[in-house]
Protein backbone atom coordinates (compact mmCIF):
# COMPACT_ATOMS: atom_id res chain seq x y z
CA UNK A 1 0.00 0.00 0.00
CA UNK A 2 1.20 3.62 -1.03
CA UNK A 3 -0.34 5.95 0.71
CA UNK A 4 -0.33 9.65 -0.08
CA UNK A 5 -1.21 11.97 3.02
CA UNK A 6 -1.83 15.49 2.13
CA UNK A 7 -1.75 18.36 5.11
CA UNK A 8 0.28 15.81 6.83
CA UNK A 9 2.67 17.96 9.13
CA UNK A 10 -0.86 19.71 10.74
CA UNK A 11 -3.06 18.75 13.52
CA UNK A 12 -5.21 15.77 12.45
CA UNK A 13 -2.67 14.67 9.53
CA UNK A 14 0.09 14.46 12.36
CA UNK A 15 -2.02 12.28 14.34
CA UNK A 16 -2.89 10.13 11.50
CA UNK A 17 0.30 9.65 9.76
CA UNK A 18 1.62 8.23 13.73
CA UNK A 19 -1.76 6.42 14.02
CA UNK A 20 -1.15 4.62 10.27
CA UNK A 21 2.50 3.47 10.81
CA UNK A 22 1.79 2.08 13.89
CA UNK A 23 -0.62 0.01 12.69
CA UNK A 24 0.76 -0.40 9.21
CA UNK A 25 4.37 -0.09 9.53
CA UNK A 26 4.87 -1.98 6.17
CA UNK A 27 2.55 1.00 4.53
CA UNK A 28 4.72 3.37 2.47
CA UNK A 29 3.35 6.67 3.45
CA UNK A 30 4.47 10.26 1.34
CA UNK A 31 3.47 13.24 3.43
CA UNK A 32 2.62 15.92 1.05
CA UNK A 33 2.70 19.22 2.74
CA UNK A 34 3.29 22.89 2.12
CA UNK A 35 4.15 23.86 5.88
CA UNK A 36 1.80 27.05 5.86
CA UNK A 37 1.71 28.51 9.49
CA UNK A 38 -0.38 25.62 10.85
CA UNK A 39 1.81 23.14 9.54
CA UNK A 40 5.38 21.75 11.57
CA UNK A 41 7.69 18.62 10.94
CA UNK A 42 8.71 18.68 14.44
CA UNK A 43 5.24 16.85 15.17
CA UNK A 44 7.12 13.57 12.96
CA UNK A 45 10.85 13.65 13.80
CA UNK A 46 10.20 10.45 15.53
CA UNK A 47 9.58 9.13 12.23
CA UNK A 48 12.58 10.60 10.25
CA UNK A 49 14.42 7.93 10.02
CA UNK A 50 10.97 5.35 9.28
CA UNK A 51 12.01 3.21 6.22
CA UNK A 52 8.43 4.00 5.25
CA UNK A 53 8.06 7.37 5.95
CA UNK A 54 8.73 10.32 3.53
CA UNK A 55 7.86 13.94 3.45
CA UNK A 56 7.54 16.20 0.25
CA UNK A 57 7.16 19.99 0.63
CA UNK A 58 4.64 20.96 -1.90
CA UNK A 59 1.52 23.19 -2.38
CA UNK A 60 -1.45 21.57 -3.44
CA UNK A 61 -1.89 23.91 -6.29
CA UNK A 62 1.00 22.42 -7.46
CA UNK A 63 -1.07 20.13 -10.08
CA UNK A 64 2.46 19.01 -11.81
CA UNK A 65 4.29 18.38 -8.88
CA UNK A 66 1.40 15.97 -7.32
CA UNK A 67 1.10 14.70 -10.59
CA UNK A 68 4.90 13.19 -10.41
CA UNK A 69 4.73 12.40 -6.17
CA UNK A 70 1.17 10.67 -7.39
CA UNK A 71 2.50 7.84 -9.48
CA UNK A 72 2.10 4.37 -8.07
CA UNK A 73 0.35 6.28 -5.02
CA UNK A 74 -2.97 3.56 -4.02
CA UNK A 75 -4.81 5.70 -2.01
CA UNK A 76 -5.02 9.65 -1.35
CA UNK A 77 -6.09 11.17 2.42
CA UNK A 78 -6.35 14.75 1.92
CA UNK A 79 -6.27 16.55 4.93
CA UNK A 80 -4.83 19.91 3.71
CA UNK A 81 -6.48 22.32 4.29
CA UNK A 82 -6.52 26.14 5.65
CA UNK A 83 -8.93 25.13 8.90
CA UNK A 84 -9.59 28.17 10.88
CA UNK A 85 -12.73 29.80 10.88
CA UNK A 86 -11.95 33.30 12.77
CA UNK A 87 -8.82 33.95 10.12
CA UNK A 88 -11.37 33.26 7.07
CA UNK A 89 -13.33 35.89 8.66
CA UNK A 90 -10.12 38.01 8.52
CA UNK A 91 -8.96 36.99 5.05
CA UNK A 92 -11.01 35.02 2.99
CA UNK A 93 -8.93 34.28 -0.31
CA UNK A 94 -6.62 31.30 1.01
CA UNK A 95 -9.03 29.73 1.93
CA UNK A 96 -10.98 29.52 -1.65
CA UNK A 97 -7.33 28.73 -2.92
CA UNK A 98 -6.45 26.05 -1.03
CA UNK A 99 -10.03 24.52 0.17
CA UNK A 100 -11.80 25.13 -3.43
CA UNK A 101 -8.73 25.05 -5.81
CA UNK A 102 -6.46 23.17 -3.61
CA UNK A 103 -8.88 20.27 -3.57
CA UNK A 104 -9.55 20.73 -7.25
CA UNK A 105 -6.14 20.05 -7.92
CA UNK A 106 -5.32 16.94 -5.91
CA UNK A 107 -8.34 15.39 -7.51
CA UNK A 108 -7.21 16.26 -11.05
CA UNK A 109 -4.04 14.77 -10.45
CA UNK A 110 -5.69 11.68 -8.61
CA UNK A 111 -8.19 10.91 -11.54
CA UNK A 112 -4.66 11.11 -13.90
CA UNK A 113 -3.13 8.42 -11.74
CA UNK A 114 -5.89 6.50 -11.11
CA UNK A 115 -5.84 5.97 -7.65
CA UNK A 116 -7.83 3.38 -5.94
CA UNK A 117 -9.24 5.24 -3.47
CA UNK A 118 -9.71 9.43 -2.69
CA UNK A 119 -10.54 9.82 1.12
CA UNK A 120 -11.64 13.38 1.49
CA UNK A 121 -11.81 15.15 5.39
CA UNK A 122 -14.41 17.26 5.44
CA UNK A 123 -16.15 19.11 8.52
CA UNK A 124 -19.65 19.06 9.81
CA UNK A 125 -19.40 23.14 9.39
CA UNK A 126 -20.79 22.34 5.95
CA UNK A 127 -24.36 21.82 7.32
CA UNK A 128 -24.88 24.80 9.30
CA UNK A 129 -25.83 25.69 12.63
CA UNK A 130 -28.87 23.94 14.74
CA UNK A 131 -30.92 24.81 17.44
CA UNK A 132 -31.84 23.13 20.41
CA UNK A 133 -33.42 19.74 18.45
CA UNK A 134 -31.64 18.11 16.02
CA UNK A 135 -28.40 15.83 14.67
CA UNK A 136 -26.52 16.65 11.74
CA UNK A 137 -26.55 13.14 9.27
CA UNK A 138 -25.16 12.03 5.65
CA UNK A 139 -28.64 13.35 4.30
CA UNK A 140 -28.53 16.79 6.16
CA UNK A 141 -28.42 19.51 3.36
CA UNK A 142 -25.70 21.26 3.12
CA UNK A 143 -25.90 24.90 4.54
CA UNK A 144 -22.67 26.72 5.06
CA UNK A 145 -22.10 30.25 6.80
CA UNK A 146 -18.58 30.79 7.12
CA UNK A 147 -15.73 31.74 4.71
CA UNK A 148 -14.26 28.57 6.02
CA UNK A 149 -17.43 26.12 5.96
CA UNK A 150 -18.50 27.05 2.25
CA UNK A 151 -15.08 26.46 0.88
CA UNK A 152 -15.10 23.07 2.31
CA UNK A 153 -18.48 22.90 1.74
CA UNK A 154 -17.51 23.66 -2.08
CA UNK A 155 -14.64 21.23 -1.98
CA UNK A 156 -16.93 17.74 -0.83
CA UNK A 157 -19.42 19.01 -3.84
CA UNK A 158 -15.94 18.79 -6.41
CA UNK A 159 -15.08 15.48 -4.78
CA UNK A 160 -18.70 14.05 -5.13
CA UNK A 161 -18.47 15.65 -8.81
CA UNK A 162 -15.68 13.40 -9.98
CA UNK A 163 -17.14 10.37 -8.37
CA UNK A 164 -20.25 10.83 -10.88
CA UNK A 165 -18.95 12.16 -13.51
CA UNK A 166 -15.35 10.54 -13.54
CA UNK A 167 -15.67 7.08 -11.64
CA UNK A 168 -12.85 8.25 -9.30
CA UNK A 169 -13.39 5.71 -6.08
CA UNK A 170 -14.00 8.68 -3.51
CA UNK A 171 -15.07 8.82 0.20
CA UNK A 172 -16.33 12.00 2.19
CA UNK A 173 -16.15 12.07 5.91
CA UNK A 174 -17.71 14.66 7.66
CA UNK A 175 -16.81 14.88 11.14
CA UNK A 176 -17.72 17.30 14.43
CA UNK A 177 -14.82 19.40 16.72
CA UNK A 178 -11.16 17.39 16.81
CA UNK A 179 -9.08 17.87 20.16
CA UNK A 180 -5.82 16.37 20.93
CA UNK A 181 -1.99 16.42 21.27
CA UNK A 182 -0.50 18.36 18.33
CA UNK A 183 -3.54 21.04 17.80
CA UNK A 184 -2.35 24.25 16.75
CA UNK A 185 -3.30 27.35 19.72
CA UNK A 186 -5.50 29.13 17.85
CA UNK A 187 -8.64 26.94 18.60
CA UNK A 188 -10.09 26.98 21.47
CA UNK A 189 -8.70 23.94 23.80
CA UNK A 190 -5.32 24.54 23.26
CA UNK A 191 -5.59 28.43 23.11
CA UNK A 192 -6.97 28.58 26.66
CA UNK A 193 -4.81 25.47 28.22
CA UNK A 194 -1.91 27.70 27.00
CA UNK A 195 -3.21 31.59 27.64
CA UNK A 196 -3.57 29.81 31.13
CA UNK A 197 -0.21 27.96 31.87
CA UNK A 198 0.86 31.39 30.80
CA UNK A 199 -0.92 33.35 33.01
CA UNK A 200 -3.33 35.07 30.80
CA UNK A 201 -7.30 35.21 30.60
CA UNK A 202 -9.17 33.08 28.06
CA UNK A 203 -11.50 34.62 25.26
CA UNK A 204 -14.94 33.36 25.73
CA UNK A 205 -17.05 34.38 22.93
CA UNK A 206 -20.58 36.41 22.76
CA UNK A 207 -21.94 34.62 25.56
CA UNK A 208 -20.10 31.32 26.31
CA UNK A 209 -23.44 29.20 25.09
CA UNK A 210 -22.10 27.90 21.68
CA UNK A 211 -22.05 23.98 21.16
CA UNK A 212 -19.95 21.86 19.84
CA UNK A 213 -19.40 18.18 19.82
CA UNK A 214 -15.98 16.78 20.65
CA UNK A 215 -14.10 14.04 19.40
CA UNK A 216 -11.10 12.56 20.35
CA UNK A 217 -8.46 12.77 17.13
CA UNK A 218 -7.40 9.34 17.74
CA UNK A 219 -11.52 8.42 17.27
CA UNK A 220 -11.47 10.70 14.09
CA UNK A 221 -8.66 8.50 12.67
CA UNK A 222 -9.13 4.93 13.60
CA UNK A 223 -12.83 6.32 11.88
CA UNK A 224 -10.72 7.23 8.96
CA UNK A 225 -8.60 4.29 8.73
CA UNK A 226 -12.16 1.59 9.06
CA UNK A 227 -13.27 4.04 5.86
CA UNK A 228 -10.44 3.57 3.85
CA UNK A 229 -10.42 -0.06 4.07
CA UNK A 230 -13.68 -1.35 4.69
CA UNK A 231 -15.76 1.96 3.45
CA UNK A 232 -18.03 1.71 0.51
CA UNK A 233 -16.96 3.68 -2.94
CA UNK A 234 -18.98 6.85 -3.59
CA UNK A 235 -20.39 7.22 -0.02
CA UNK A 236 -20.03 9.41 2.93
CA UNK A 237 -19.92 9.23 6.72
CA UNK A 238 -20.35 11.30 9.47
CA UNK A 239 -18.08 11.21 12.34
CA UNK A 240 -18.66 12.27 15.95
CA UNK A 241 -18.71 10.86 19.46
CA UNK A 242 -21.91 12.32 20.46
CA UNK A 243 -20.16 14.59 23.31
CA UNK A 244 -21.89 18.07 22.94
CA UNK A 245 -20.44 20.65 25.32
CA UNK A 246 -20.91 24.40 25.25
CA UNK A 247 -18.24 26.40 25.20
CA UNK A 248 -19.07 27.37 28.73
CA UNK A 249 -18.53 23.89 30.15
CA UNK A 250 -15.54 23.29 27.96
CA UNK A 251 -13.87 26.59 29.98
CA UNK A 252 -15.06 25.43 33.25
CA UNK A 253 -13.28 22.28 32.77
CA UNK A 254 -10.17 24.06 31.88
CA UNK A 255 -10.40 26.27 34.41
CA UNK A 256 -10.42 23.50 36.92
CA UNK A 257 -8.19 21.22 35.88
CA UNK A 258 -5.50 24.46 35.65
CA UNK A 259 -6.68 24.97 39.23
CA UNK A 260 -7.70 28.77 38.54
CA UNK A 261 -11.11 30.42 38.94
CA UNK A 262 -13.68 32.57 37.23
CA UNK A 263 -11.37 35.82 37.17
CA UNK A 264 -9.26 33.99 34.05
CA UNK A 265 -11.94 34.50 31.98
CA UNK A 266 -12.73 37.48 29.32
CA UNK A 267 -16.28 37.37 27.64
CA UNK A 268 -15.17 39.16 24.46
CA UNK A 269 -17.00 40.15 21.41
CA UNK A 270 -18.99 37.56 19.48
CA UNK A 271 -17.95 35.95 16.13
CA UNK A 272 -19.44 37.16 13.62
CA UNK A 273 -22.38 34.74 12.42
CA UNK A 274 -21.30 32.18 15.12
CA UNK A 275 -22.10 29.20 14.24
CA UNK A 276 -24.93 27.90 17.44
CA UNK A 277 -24.74 24.48 17.63
CA UNK A 278 -23.05 21.85 15.75
CA UNK A 279 -24.32 17.81 17.01
CA UNK A 280 -23.25 14.74 14.71
CA UNK A 281 -25.66 11.54 14.34
CA UNK A 282 -22.74 8.72 13.08
CA UNK A 283 -24.89 6.15 13.47
CA UNK A 284 -23.93 4.61 9.85
CA UNK A 285 -20.35 4.38 10.46
CA UNK A 286 -21.31 2.61 13.73
CA UNK A 287 -23.81 0.59 11.84
CA UNK A 288 -21.86 -0.26 9.12
CA UNK A 289 -18.24 -0.24 9.76
CA UNK A 290 -18.27 -0.87 13.57
CA UNK A 291 -16.85 2.32 15.01
CA UNK A 292 -17.35 3.44 17.92
CA UNK A 293 -15.03 6.59 20.06
CA UNK A 294 -13.03 4.79 21.89
CA UNK A 295 -11.86 8.05 24.51
CA UNK A 296 -14.34 9.63 26.47
CA UNK A 297 -14.37 13.20 26.91
CA UNK A 298 -13.29 13.60 30.25
CA UNK A 299 -9.95 11.23 29.96
CA UNK A 300 -9.31 12.87 26.34
CA UNK A 301 -9.37 16.11 28.13
CA UNK A 302 -6.98 15.08 30.63
CA UNK A 303 -4.41 13.39 28.55
CA UNK A 304 -4.86 16.59 26.26
CA UNK A 305 -3.98 19.26 28.88
CA UNK A 306 -1.29 16.95 30.48
CA UNK A 307 0.42 17.11 26.58
CA UNK A 308 0.27 20.73 26.64
CA UNK A 309 1.95 21.11 30.25
CA UNK A 310 4.53 18.81 28.97
CA UNK A 311 4.95 19.77 25.58
CA UNK A 312 5.34 23.34 26.80
CA UNK A 313 8.45 24.01 24.09
CA UNK A 314 6.20 22.78 21.33
CA UNK A 315 3.75 25.24 21.21
CA UNK A 316 6.09 28.02 22.98
CA UNK A 317 7.86 27.77 19.93
CA UNK A 318 4.35 28.00 17.79
CA UNK A 319 3.28 30.72 19.57
CA UNK A 320 5.57 33.24 18.15
CA UNK A 321 6.23 35.43 14.91
CA UNK A 322 2.53 34.80 12.51
CA UNK A 323 0.96 33.79 15.96
CA UNK A 324 2.07 36.71 17.58
CA UNK A 325 0.64 39.00 14.89
CA UNK A 326 -2.56 37.38 14.11
CA UNK A 327 -3.55 36.99 18.32
CA UNK A 328 -3.12 40.70 18.39
CA UNK A 329 -5.49 41.44 15.06
CA UNK A 330 -8.06 38.48 16.01
CA UNK A 331 -8.30 39.76 20.32
CA UNK A 332 -6.36 42.70 20.30
CA UNK A 333 -9.36 44.92 18.71
CA UNK A 334 -11.97 42.69 20.46
CA UNK A 335 -14.42 44.37 22.97
CA UNK A 336 -14.57 43.06 26.40
CA UNK A 337 -18.15 42.03 26.86
CA UNK A 338 -19.43 42.40 30.73
CA UNK A 339 -21.85 39.57 31.61
CA UNK A 340 -24.29 39.77 33.96
CA UNK A 341 -23.26 37.62 37.09
CA UNK A 342 -26.27 35.62 37.31
CA UNK A 343 -26.28 34.33 33.48
CA UNK A 344 -22.76 33.33 34.65
CA UNK A 345 -23.83 31.46 37.25
CA UNK A 346 -26.81 30.13 35.88
CA UNK A 347 -25.00 28.58 32.64
CA UNK A 348 -21.88 26.91 35.08
CA UNK A 349 -25.32 24.88 36.78
CA UNK A 350 -27.47 24.06 33.68
CA UNK A 351 -26.60 21.49 30.92
CA UNK A 352 -26.86 22.93 27.51
CA UNK A 353 -29.29 25.31 26.60
CA UNK A 354 -29.67 27.46 23.03
P1 LIG B 1 -4.41 22.24 10.43
O1 LIG B 1 -4.66 23.66 10.10
O2 LIG B 1 -3.83 21.89 11.76
O3 LIG B 1 -3.43 21.60 9.34
C1 LIG B 1 -3.57 21.84 7.97
C2 LIG B 1 -2.33 21.32 7.27
O4 LIG B 1 -2.50 21.54 5.86
C3 LIG B 1 -1.04 22.03 7.67
O5 LIG B 1 0.00 21.11 7.87
C4 LIG B 1 -0.74 22.92 6.48
O6 LIG B 1 0.64 23.19 6.30
C5 LIG B 1 -1.32 22.12 5.32
N1 LIG B 1 -1.66 22.95 4.17
C6 LIG B 1 -2.41 24.09 4.19
N2 LIG B 1 -2.47 24.61 2.94
C7 LIG B 1 -1.77 23.77 2.13
C8 LIG B 1 -1.49 23.76 0.75
N3 LIG B 1 -1.92 24.74 -0.06
N4 LIG B 1 -0.77 22.75 0.23
C9 LIG B 1 -0.31 21.74 1.04
N5 LIG B 1 -0.54 21.71 2.37
C10 LIG B 1 -1.26 22.71 2.91
O7 LIG B 1 -5.78 21.51 10.19
P2 LIG B 1 -6.45 20.28 10.96
O8 LIG B 1 -7.20 20.78 12.11
O9 LIG B 1 -5.44 19.22 11.12
O10 LIG B 1 -7.52 19.83 9.86
C11 LIG B 1 -7.19 18.91 8.85
C12 LIG B 1 -8.40 18.66 7.97
O11 LIG B 1 -9.48 18.19 8.77
C13 LIG B 1 -8.93 19.91 7.27
O12 LIG B 1 -9.33 19.55 5.99
C14 LIG B 1 -10.12 20.34 8.12
O13 LIG B 1 -11.06 21.03 7.33
C15 LIG B 1 -10.64 19.00 8.57
N6 LIG B 1 -11.37 18.97 9.84
C16 LIG B 1 -10.82 19.52 10.97
C17 LIG B 1 -11.51 19.42 12.18
C18 LIG B 1 -10.93 19.99 13.46
O14 LIG B 1 -11.63 20.04 14.47
N7 LIG B 1 -9.67 20.41 13.48
C19 LIG B 1 -12.76 18.78 12.22
C20 LIG B 1 -13.29 18.25 11.04
C21 LIG B 1 -12.58 18.33 9.87
O1 LIG C 1 -16.70 21.35 13.60
C1 LIG C 1 -15.50 21.05 12.97
C2 LIG C 1 -14.63 22.27 12.90
O2 LIG C 1 -14.18 22.52 14.22
C3 LIG C 1 -13.46 22.15 11.95
O3 LIG C 1 -13.94 22.00 10.64
C4 LIG C 1 -12.55 23.37 12.03
O4 LIG C 1 -11.40 23.17 11.22
C5 LIG C 1 -12.12 23.55 13.46
O5 LIG C 1 -11.34 24.71 13.59
C6 LIG C 1 -13.34 23.63 14.38
O6 LIG C 1 -14.09 24.86 14.14
P1 LIG C 1 -14.70 25.72 15.35
O7 LIG C 1 -14.91 27.09 14.88
O8 LIG C 1 -15.85 25.01 15.96
O9 LIG C 1 -13.46 25.60 16.39
P2 LIG C 1 -12.74 26.69 17.32
O10 LIG C 1 -11.79 25.92 18.18
O11 LIG C 1 -12.22 27.83 16.55
O12 LIG C 1 -13.94 27.21 18.21
C7 LIG C 1 -14.71 26.31 19.00
C8 LIG C 1 -15.77 27.14 19.72
O13 LIG C 1 -15.12 28.00 20.67
C9 LIG C 1 -16.55 28.06 18.81
O14 LIG C 1 -17.91 28.11 19.24
C10 LIG C 1 -15.91 29.43 18.99
C11 LIG C 1 -15.42 29.39 20.43
N1 LIG C 1 -14.19 30.16 20.71
C12 LIG C 1 -13.10 29.94 19.91
C13 LIG C 1 -11.95 30.65 20.07
C14 LIG C 1 -10.76 30.42 19.18
C15 LIG C 1 -14.14 31.09 21.76
O15 LIG C 1 -15.12 31.26 22.50
N2 LIG C 1 -12.99 31.80 21.92
C16 LIG C 1 -11.89 31.65 21.13
O16 LIG C 1 -10.89 32.35 21.35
Amino acid sequence: MKMLVTGGAGFIGTNFIKYILKKYPYYAVINYDKLTYAGNLENLKDLETHPNYSFVRGDILNTELLDYIMKGVDVVVHFAAESHVDRSIMEADVFVLTNVVGTFSVLEAAKKNNVKRFHHISTDEVFGSLGAEGLFHEDTPYDPRSPYASSKAASDHLVRAYYHTHGLPITVSNCSNNYGPYQFPEKLIPLFVTNLIEGKKVPLYGDGKNVRDWVHVSDHNEAVDLIIHEGKVGETYCIGAQSERTNRQITDLILAKMGVGEEMVEYVEDRKGHDRRYAIRPYKIMAELGWKPRVSFEEGMEQTINWYRENQDWWKKVKSGEYLEYYEKQYGRKNVVVVQKNMENNEKNSGIEI
